[in-house]
């Protein structure tokens, strides 16, 4: 079992200026040579954007608002997330992706640059989620106090300071959310963010619909909304991570299902921190179209 020291707040090091577990730059070779399938569908975020949720509704698109069988195994179980393991709990994402029979949909925290290139040779479909620095930062870094894979966040000081420096596993958000974008015009990637997704799930559903080339009954589309709210998703724990030992994930630190708004970060940045981020922002943004909304 590989639930000891070595798995929890595990050692990391860098492959490619991206900082990775050991677990995954040992593996590095094997990821990037994953062999992607031309009907996969790739749902690939920064950490903390939005995945499970747009995972949760893309599986239930695919089973045409059965939420019974959206209850058949936990997320991580159904939609293998390929640079990740945990033996033998969380099975490795590369094992249960090449055993798994097509059409396979799979999860990726990689920047655009390491993303196996079998998926831009196949020409998979892929979804990408945003969202906006500031809440993907407070959610990150709960996430991070409260999952025992992660490396210790530190203090909240010490977490914005890394977060910008992008010294935190998979590297910079800023150079993964312009990255993706600026791969949009280049290949089949449908390009969400999480704040029209909590606006308007309606419209965004609709917009994964048509990309999917999938059509449902108003009926069954109410359905998949209904099922893929916070409040539900919360409840699932199919969806919420508590089918994990709480050695791993504790709950009670902060749930997975934290807080699910956009805007909370006015609930943790000082006037002094954000202003400081705004102008660190600004800079490492400079030049690209990408636009985000902090509140909806
Ligand atoms: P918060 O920590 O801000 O609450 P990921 O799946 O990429 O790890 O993202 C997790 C974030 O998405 C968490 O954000 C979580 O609460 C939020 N989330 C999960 N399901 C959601 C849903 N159905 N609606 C809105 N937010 C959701």
């Amino acid at each position: 079992l590989c639930v000891d020291e070595k798995c929890l707040r595990p050692e990391t090091s860098e492959v490619g200026g991206i900082l990775m577990t050991k677990l995954m730059s040992d593996n590095w070779d094997k990821i990037w040579n994953f062999q992607a399938r031309p009907d996969d569908l790739l749902i690939a975020t920064y950490v903390k954007s939005g995945t499970t949720w747009t995972q949760e509704i893309v599986d239930m698109i695919q089973n045409d608002g059965d939420s019974q069988k959206c209850q058949r195994a936990s997320t991580f179980n159904r939609q293998p997330f390929i640079e990740w393991a945990l033996p033998p709990l969380i099975k490795s994402g590369l094992d249960l992706a090449n055993k798994m029979p097509s059409p396979r949909t799979l999860k990726t925290h990689l920047p655009v640059q390491m993303l196996p290139p079998s998926f831009w040779k196949e020409n998979s479909k892929i979804i990408y989620v945003a969202r906006n620095a500031k809440d993907c930062l407070v959610s990150y870094y709960h996430f991070s106090r409260m999952n025992k894979l992660m490396p210790d966040p530190g203090s909240w000081e010490e977490y914005v300071e890394m977060f910008k420096a992008g010294k935190v596993l998979w590297g910079s958000w800023y150079n993964h959310v312009k990255g993706w974008w600026d791969a949009k015009d280049r290949h089949r990637i449908l390009y969400l963010f999480y704040e029209d997704m909590k606006e308007d799930p309606k419209r965004e559903i609709q917009k994964i619909l048509k990309f999917l080339e999938k059509d449902v009954s108003e009926d069954i589309l109410n359905k998949i909304i209904h099922h893929t709210s916070f409040d539900m998703m919360r409840q699932n724990p199919m969806a919420n991570y508590t089918s994990l030992p709480s050695s791993i994930m504790d709950h009670s630190i902060s749930p997975f299902m934290r807080r699910g708004m956009p805007g909370d970060w006015k609930n943790y940045f000082t006037v002094a921190q954000n202003e400081a981020f705004e102008a660190d922002y600004a800079q490492k943004m400079a030049g690209s179209s990408l636009t985000f909304r902090t509140e909806i």
